[in-house]
Order: C-alpha cells, then structure tokens, then sequence
C-alpha cells in the first residue's frame, strides 16, 4: 500500500520521543516523518503553527502579550476591530469539537476575517474526496487561513506541507494542541503573574493527550518543574524523556504544587480498556478538594474541556473559584486573536489603540 506518510525509520529523523508521541496513536510503525525539525524560528517567519516543540519561549511570550490587549476587546460592547479585514479562514475539523472550533471563528469574526467552518461531516470527504484534493479545493477559493483538526498525528504537518495556506493545528491526534497549551499558559499567567518556575501537574490520560504534550513543550521553555501522572498503562513509555517527573500517587504528586491540569479520559482513542472501570480510576486519580489539601494553598486548577464530571474532576471542584475551567475558555477566544492577528497581518500598536 501506498502510504501518505514515510516512518519515522525510513528518514531516520527523529528522537525517541517522536515514537513517544506515536505510539500514543497506537502507531507502533511510525506512520509520519519527524515533524518538527527542531528549527526555532521566529513568529513572522513561520508559514504555519504547528506545535509548541520547536516554539521558542520569545515567540510564546509574544502570542501571550499580544492576547491581552484581544481579550478586552472581547470584553467591550461593540466586539470588532477592523484588523484582518480582507483575510478570509477557513476551520476543517474531522474530528468533533466545540470549544476550538467556535473560539477560532469567532475569533477571525472579531478580527473581521471572512470566516467559514467546512463541517465534515456533510462534505464531499464523504464522498471520498482525498484531504489532498480537499485541500486544494479549498485553497483556490482564496482563503489565508486554515485552522485544522484532524484524529492522525502528523496531518497538519502534512497539509502545511501540501497548500500555499497558513496552517494552524487545531489538534492532531495524540500529538499537540498547540493553542489549548497557549491558553492554559496564558490563564496560567493571568492568575499567578507569571509562567517562571512553577509546580505543574498534569494529571489523567498523558498516553492519548495531545494538550498535555504541548503543555510539556511549552512550559518546560519556562523553567516549571512539570508532573505527570496517572496509571501506568495511561503513561507514555520512557516519558520522563520529556523532561518531566512521573507519579503514579496523584497525593504524592499534588504535594506542593501550583497548578493542576486535569485531563479527560479520552475513551475514543484507547484501543483496549486500559484500566478496570471509570470507578477505579476515578477512586485513585479524580482531582477533589480533598485531594488538593497536598498542594499550595493557592492552587490553579485547569481542564481543557470537556469534562467528564466525576470521573477525572468532581463537580464540586469544577464549579468552585480554584478551577479557571470558564476562564480558559474566554483565554482561548484572546489568544486565537493574537495567533490570526499575527499570522494573518497588523501591527501590535493598532490593536492597543
Ligand atoms: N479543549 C478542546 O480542544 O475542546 P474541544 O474538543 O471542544 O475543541
């Protein structure tokens, strides 16, 4: 058969820790070629986002600095600046969502960019259409801008490769979520001061989770001593390559900690039940206020959405004031603006102002 992608193997790029990710995807072949070159570039000279592994903490940190002034637009009465007028996105999601895609367009309709949403679902994919032609299609109509999402690790790498389009990775398998990392960061920040240095654990699925591997990239760019934990059979092999410490105690891995990341059980990529029962997982591993008594007394509690309300995280603890889990939200219409408004043209003075 012929494949869309060469193996990690047959270019010979790419670490242990690319088969980390892979393998998350179940697969064992290495289906993709090494997708980051590990190349920092600078944020005007990148074509695309791809993820946040060879992201440099100078051009997160203009991302972030540039969604502050996004998110007050977001909090005014008339919420449009003129910036991306002229531009036009499109968002190709093959996987479900609600949260990404929504705040992406809202988040060009804000900016003024012509938006638009190809669902899926009632396209000519359908019909059997290739992502290649697919993809063409939708360049020739003169879009800027693609925001994809897709469930194979390695797609909009491969997109970005094949179309004259900016490509932003909305999600790709269990590989990154570079823009659900940026938010995290940019709550993270808004309600400590500052990204340096902290105590971060992440705690559920790390195997299938792309948003903990972005946060990894990313914070660990910080200085933050990162955490992960979970069950052994949820923990990617040889995950402390990473640079991260791994915990099967979630008690032991809470002690002292500023933050919490709480993750979803991603049952839709666990191939064989991977622990006992969502009962068993959630006695030893759901995040309470209980179990937070170990950390700081002034812990951050995220999740990226959507939750599964007693199992990961208690409700009680989800509707509380130490969980953000809203807040992220709203962060992730900010940041979005500060990525289109970046990729897409403008100057930062003209948003202030
Ligand atoms: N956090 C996140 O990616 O949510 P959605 O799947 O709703 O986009």
């Amino acid at each position: 058969m012929n494949r869309p992608f060469k193996s990690v193997r047959e270019t010979g790029k790419g670490a242990a820790v690319d088969n980390i990710a892979f393998l998350a995807d179940g697969c064992k072949e290495g289906f993709f070629i090494a997708i980051n070159e590990g190349v920092e570039m600078k944020l005007e000279q990148r074509k695309d986002l791809l993820g946040l592994r060879d992201m440099s903490r100078e051009e997160m940190e203009l991302i972030l600095d540039t969604a502050v002034p996004m998110k007050d637009i977001i909090k005014r009465d008339i919420k449009k600046v003129p910036t991306l007028r002229g531009k036009a996105m499109v968002t190709v999601f093959y996987e479900n969502s609600t949260r990404t895609r929504t705040s992406f367009e809202i988040a060009g309709k804000y900016l003024s960019a012509d938006t638009v949403n190809l669902a899926v679902s009632t396209s000519s994919v359908q019909k059997g259409e290739s992502l290649r032609d697919t993809i063409k299609t939708i360049e020739v109509m003169g879009f800027d801008l693609m925001v994809i999402r897709h469930s194979m690790s390695g797609t909009p790498h491969y997109v970005a490769r094949n179309t004259k389009m900016r490509v932003i990775n909305a999600g790709d398998g269990a590989n990154e979520h570079p823009t659900q990392a940026l938010l995290d960061m940019f709550s993270i920040k808004e309600n400590k001061g500052t990204l340096e240095n902290l105590k971060v654990v992440i705690v559920g699925d790390i195997l299938h989770s792309r948003v903990a591997r972005s946060n990894i990239y990313g914070l660990s760019k910080f200085g933050c001593e990162i955490r992960v934990v979970g069950p052994a059979t949820l923990m990617p092999p040889e995950v402390e390559k990473l640079g991260v410490k791994s915990y099967y105690s979630l008690d032991q891995a809470l002690k002292g900690a500023d933050v919490v990341n709480v993750l979803r059980i991603q049952r839709e990529r666990q191939t064989t039940g991977l622990f006992p029962s969502l009962d068993e997982y959630s006695n030893l591993y759901m995040l309470s206020p209980q179990r937070l008594l170990q950390a700081k007394d002034d812990v951050l509690v995220l999740h990226p959405g959507p939750m599964n309300r007693g199992v990961e995280i208690s409700s009680v603890l989800a509707d509380s004031n130490t969980a953000v889990i809203n807040e992220q939200v709203t962060n992730g219409v900010a940041v979005r603006m500060a990525l289109l408004y970046l990729m897409m043209g403008g100057l930062k003075d003209e948003i202030a102002n």
